[in-house]
């Protein structure tokens, strides 16, 4: 060896050296002050907000635009005063359901928090809102996105029934306010049982195109009167461009009023076409007047006909998007591209058949459409099934690159651009699985590993594809060849953990046999090389028997997975329960690699899902964390997991420095 090789390596063992020393030291000290120091509850349970603002939690979308309704606001507010516990607003498609409790929930928002007149105004201690727009909303979802909002995460982690009475009760406790949009939707009976039954002072606020309920305190929406349609038609005008609508004298305005019976939907669509080449306020009023049957049947068929073909192109495709969707996705699925793609979006939103956010940067502008767009794109789309298939395939092309390229298994920074599109990503996983295009769906999955360890989605992946499906594939994918008994012994664990945690959930709602799967799956992502060993990832996934279900279990676990497998579970637990008494260097020694990393497993995804964690315990979780796991990780040579404990670790004292 060279001399200068030589005094590197000697350098080198030193610093390791002292590298281990350091870690046990922190340890040490660690555990001192953890002597020290009582539980209960710290600075992290005092509120974000200066004292005497009520913080109130809530999940309202932002309100948009909003014209009268005066006296219907009016007579919502004096419901929700009232002892009625179930309040409804119901009318036509587009008449403006919606809109009016989104305005009512703001009112009521700004009066809880005292920032907005409370006269007339009943103030709640938080507020939720629901909907059954884009998706069908069952009583389990309804109860999660209650507990989650209202910072319950635990409660989501009950049964069924159990979460059932918990949210009951803390409805019953304080007056908070549940909205539940698009009612009539909704196909889960119990929903409607629960909101029957829903104690005081808790209130509903349900929209629906149909009165089904007969306990309810009704408000129905007609058309705006003629003051208010004058007032939106001016103000669409403002937005167009029209500055004959805009400055129009009311009885030249009056006869779109009426031809639209006030419905601002309509009154919008009918706007947007007057904008068109060749269209004039008399165009668009004679084509109204011959309209038979629905007025948007007409108004849409209309809309469609001024539509440019490459428009048609684009609306034709938003269906295909569960819910809003990118400027590069709808490029993607119409095959419609750069300006002719700008022009075809501008002639939508003009003609108010597609929203747009106001963002500036066009990347990151999202569009979406009304329900009764969704209702008439869908039926062209279905007028042609081969276009309509050949569109899906190019999202789910789409979905495949954009995946890979921000997508990964471990965090980065550019895993925020999944957030929107996850919704349409699992939309198009489904259609995947249901065109016998299985592996492109599984190769989907495979890019957002990362963000579902992170913010959940399982009951929607599994739904999909059955975890054993699921497991094997990704591990296959994370670079194991695996033989036939290897393989079988992944099916059988996965197996195993389906039917040991079967009916349980965690704190975040999601279905328990996830930990044990996303464990299992960070253990095959962190084996390197020759540590490939589809035996680590069995015991991984079957990592928790002993804990949640029961030492009787570990023999099973034995029988059914063998003996190495079972030792090592054997071997995680134990270190698990013994972490905090052992010097770093002795857990080296004793404890296997597979033992090790399992263990490290754990705790980062335990870490990656904290926010579902009551807030008084993070500080200790943190502090072990830093104290314990992440020196250990680092020891054991697992840099992946050393940096994604360290960010989160670092986020979660952001998160308690600002709480203090
Ligand atoms: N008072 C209002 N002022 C301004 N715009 C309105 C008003 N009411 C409704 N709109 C607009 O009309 C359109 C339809 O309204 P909304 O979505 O509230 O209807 P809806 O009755 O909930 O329909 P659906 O039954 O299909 O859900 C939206 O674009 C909305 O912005
Ligand atoms: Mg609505």
């Amino acid at each position: 060896m060279e001399p200068l090789t030589l005094t590197g390596a000697i350098i080198g063992i030193l610093a390791a050296i002292a590298g281990i020393i350091a870690a046990i030291v922190q340890v040490r000290e660690y555990r001192e002050k953890r002597r020290e120091k009582p539980e209960g509850p710290g600075k992290e349970d005092q509120p974000l907000t200066p004292p005497g603002v009520p913080q109130i939690p809530h999940n309202l979308p932002p309100r948009s635009e909003f014209i009268g309704r005066e006296s219907e606001k009016a007579r919502v507010h004096e419901a929700l005063r009232s002892r009625s516990y179930l309040v409804s607003i119901d009318g036509i498609g587009g008449i403006g359901k919606t809109s009016l409790a989104l305005e009512v929930a703001h009112e009521c928002l700004r009066a809880s928090k005292r920032e907005g007149p409370a006269d007339g105004i009943a103030a709640f201690n938080g507020i939720i809102w629901t909907t059954a727009k884009d998706r069908d909303l069952t009583l389990n979802a309804l109860l999660d996105t209650i507990a989650r909002t209202l910072e319950y995460p635990g409660i989501a982690q009950q049964p069924l029934e159990e979460k059932r009475l918990a949210v009951r009760k803390l409805l019953q406790a304080k007056p908070y306010l549940l909205i539940v949009d698009n009612f009539e939707t909704i196909t889960d009976d119990s929903v409607r049982d629960f909101l029957i039954e829903l104690p005081e002072p808790s209130k509903t606020l349900l929209t629906t195109r149909e009165q089904k309920l007969r306990q309810v305190r009704a408000i129905s929406l007609k058309g705006l009167t003629e003051s208010e349609a004058l007032a939106l038609i001016r103000n669409e005008g403002k937005r167009l461009g029209l500055a004959s609508l805009e400055h129009a004298e009311g009885w030249v305005l009056l006869h779109l009023y009426q031809a639209t019976g006030g419905t601002p939907l309509a009154i919008k669509w009918a706007v947007g076409q007057i904008k068109q080449k060749g269209q004039s306020l008399d165009t668009v009023l004679a084509s109204l007047h011959e309209a038979r049957g629905s007025i948007f049947d007409s108004i849409f068929t209309r809309s469609w006909a001024l539509l440019s073909a490459s428009a048609r192109q684009v609306l034709i495709v938003t269906p295909i998007f569960a819910t809003s969707a990118s400027r590069e996705g709808i490029e993607a699925t119409s095959d419609v591209h750069h300006f002719v793609l700008d022009e075809a979006l501008g002639q939508l939103v003009e003609m108010s058949l597609v929203d747009a956010t106001d963002e500036l940067d066009l990347t990151r502008r999202r569009y979406s459409i009304h329900p009764l767009t969704r209702a008439f794109a869908t039926s062209k789309v279905r007028q042609e099934p081969e276009g309509y298939r050949a569109a899906q395939q190019r999202l789910a092309g789409f979905y495949q690159s954009f995946t890979k390229e921000h997508g990964g298994f471990w965090y980065r920074n550019g895993l925020a651009r999944l957030e929107p599109e996850l919704p349409n990503i699992l939309a198009t996983v489904q259609w995947c699985r249901r065109e016998h295009l299985s592996r492109m769906g599984l190769d989907i999955l495979h890019n957002v590993l990362g963000f579902i360890l992170i913010h959940g989605y399982w009951a929607d992946v599994l739904g999909i594809y059955p975890p054993t499906e699921f497991v094997v594939h990704q591990v296959g994918e994370m670079g194991y060849s695996l033989s036939s008994s290897e393989r079988s012994i992944l099916e059988r664990a996965c197996e195993v953990a389906v039917s040991l945690y079967e009916n349980r959930t965690r704190r975040s709602g999601d279905p328990y046999v996830s930990h044990a799967i996303a464990v299992g799956l960070i253990t095959a992502a962190v084996l390197k090389g020759e540590q490939k060993d589809a035996r680590i990832v069995a015991a991984a996934l079957t990592h928790d028997v002993n804990y949640v279900v029961g030492p009787d279990t570990l023999a099973q676990v034995g029988r059914v997975l063998g003996s190495e497998v079972q030792t090592l579970v054997k071997e995680a637990s134990k270190l698990g329960e013994s972490i905090e008494e052992q010097e770093l260097g002795h857990i080296l020694r004793s404890f296997s690699m597979g033992a090790i990393l399992i263990r490290l497993a754990d705790r980062l995804h335990n870490m990656q899902t904290m926010r579902f964690t009551p807030r008084h315990k993070w500080q200790r979780l943190v502090e072990e964390t830093e104290n314990l796991y992440i020196p250990l990780a680092r020891q054991a040579d697992h840099p992946d997991i050393v940096k994604e404990l360290e960010r989160i670790t670092r986020e979660a004292r952001q998160c308690l420095l600002t709480a203090a």
